[in-house]
Formats: structure tokens, C-alpha cells, sequence
């Protein structure tokens, strides 16, 4: 697999360099979009569309359910860059490929990163619909030996051993609730794990996680914000929950990929909304 070594600082420049040679772009705020969320980058004026496909070093996103666009633009007055499509371990790529393209919008100029994404509910008062603000993760491709900053430490990024217990801003969260609570929303928050995939997950694994303390559950996220958290980024986190976990033996229902794009797409506005209020409020700051 193509590790951290091979996403060097110049590659990086090279990346940053080609987009702007296409366009003077210098975005405030990166916005990741989940499965069936990336209608946010539709909302996005004055667009510059670039597909991974045309980016030197890009990976592919593979999935159903994703597009492959960086998407530049404004959105509610604000310069932003947006990933249509993430990449994900389980697609074959390192955490430190999947998470790179996060240091490209940080050298272009941003230094607010949007990550949302599609997920499983762990927590039992969990609904499906329900939007959950990411207040922690456990991250356990990292605990297994998958964290994206394994290997040489590039200084010019961040440092060897970057903190990452406040990774998720507090002053964001609290934005947000506010943000959320105007539209009479009842917002979640709790801790998101992030697993391997593809597989979903077993019932005794759901067990476990929530016996951990977890919250959701997803294929994500948590490697891009190991990237972005080591280069300073500030971060909030969104997540959708798409479906309900099984922790019973005679449930009947399992997750299924069609169910989870299905669900997002259906409440992707308000989760668009909140982030549209959010970036508004960034601009104020
Ligand atoms: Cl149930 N599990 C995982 N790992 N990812 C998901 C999900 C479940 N639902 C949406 N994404």
C-alpha cells in the first residue's frame, strides 16, 4: 500500500500548485462530504469543479453513493473547498492515502475542516435521522496499527507526537448546538468509532463498542482528522445516522448500503443547513 512516505511535502506542493494554476483559489473552509451528503457541494456558487481524476497523485473514490470532485467555490459568503467523495481504508488505500488530500486543503489556506459522514447508531436512544455532533472518536485502525502518521514524520506538517484529545473544537460544538437548537433541531453528540469495514459490524462487536463508550459507528473520518488535527486544523464534526445497530440475536434487521444512502439523501438538508449556518457564523467570528 502507498504510505505516508510517499505523500511528501512536495508532492503536496505540487498537488497545491497544479489546482491553483486552474483557478486563484485559496478556501477558508474544507468541507468533507459523507455518503449521499455531497449535495452541499451543489450549494456552493462560483464553482470550480476538479475531478480527483484530473489531480496528480489523487486516489479514485470507488464507492457507490460518491462522487470524486474537489469542489471550490463560496458557500454563504464564505471561500470553501469540498471533497465530493472521501477515500476509505477498506477501498485498498492507506489511512495515510485516504487522509491526504486534507493536507492539500490545508496548504491551500484553510483551517476549518466540515468532516461529515454516514453512520450507524451504537447508542440505544439513537434514531435513525438523527444528526450526532462528534464530541471524540476511537480510533481503531489506529490502535491496530493503522494510524496515517506511522513512518517518517514530516516537520513542515505537524509534530512526531501531535495531540489529539481536544481534536474536535469546543468552541465549534458549542456553535453548533446553537446553530441547531435555532432550527429546533435536537442535535446528538457523542463518540464516533471508526472501524476497517467493509464489513458492518456483528452483534457482539456493537456490544462492545457501546460497552466503550461509543456512540456511532462508521468507516471514516477518524484518519482524516488524524491529519488534520496534526496540521492544526480546527475541526467539526457532523455525523447522520443512517441505521439503527443490532444488538440483539433475534433482530431481524441488518444495515444495508442502499438503506444508508437512501436515509442520508433523505435528511442530508438539515445536515446541510447546520453546515450552511455554521460557515455563515465562521465568517462573523
Ligand atoms: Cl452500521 N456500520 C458502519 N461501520 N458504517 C456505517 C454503518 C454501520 N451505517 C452507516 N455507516
Amino acid at each position: 500500500a502507498v504510505t505516508n512516505r510517499f505523500y511528501t511535502y512536495e508532492r503536496v506542493q505540487e498537488i497545491v500548485a497544479f489546482i491553483q494554476n486552474i483557478a486563484p483559489i485559496k478556501p477558508e473552509v474544507a468541507i468533507i462530504c459523507g455518503s449521499g451528503l455531497g449535495g452541499l457541494a451543489e450549494l456552493v456558487t462560483n464553482k470550480t469543479v476538479i475531478p480527483y481524476a484530473n489531480i496528480p497523485h489523487f486516489p479514485r473514490s470507488t464507492v457507490f453513493g460518491h462522487r470524486s470532485n474537489l469542489v471550490f467555490g463560496i458557500l454563504n459568503g464564505v471561500s470553501v473547498v469540498c471533497m465530493q467523495g472521501r477515500f476509505h481504508p477498506y477501498e485498498g488505500y492507506s489511512t495515510a492515502a485516504c487522509a491526504f488530500p486534507v493536507r492539500v486543503m490545508h496548504m491551500l489556506g484553510a483551517h476549518t475542516l466540515i468532516v461529515t459522514c454516514a453512520a450507524g447508531g451504537v447508542n440505544k436512544n439513537y434514531d435513525v435521522g438523527d444528526i450526532m455532533l462528534i464530541k471524540d472518536h476511537l480510533n481503531f485502525p489506529s490502535m491496530a496499527g493503522n494510524n496515517p502518521l506511522i513512518g517518517h514524520n514530516e516537520e513542515r506538517f505537524g509534530p512526531r507526537f501531535p495531540p489529539v484529545g481536544h481534536a474536535y473544537d469546543r468552541q465549534y460544538s458549542s456553535q453548533m448546538k446553537q446553530i441547531a437548537s435555532k432550527h429546533n433541531l435536537e442535535l446528538r453528540e457523542g463518540v464516533y468509532c471508526g472501524l476497517g469495514g467493509p464489513c458492518y459490524e456483528t452483534i457482539a462487536e456493537i456490544n462492545m463498542l457501546r460497552s466503550l463508550g461509543g456512540d456511532a459507528v462508521g468507516m471514516s473520518i477518524v484518519h482524516e482528522v488524524t491529519l488534520a488535527a496534526h496540521c492544526g486544523f480546527r475541526i467539526l464534526g457532523l455525523a447522520l445516522i443512517t441505521n439503527k445497530c443490532l444488538s440483539e440475536y433475534d433482530s431481524t434487521v441488518e444495515a444495508v448500503h442502499e438503506e444508508v444512502i437512501r436515509i442520508s439523501e433523505l435528511k442530508a438538508n438539515e445536515l446541510q443547513q447546520l453546515v450552511l449556518d455554521f460557515v455563515g457564523a465562521i465568517k462573523n467570528d
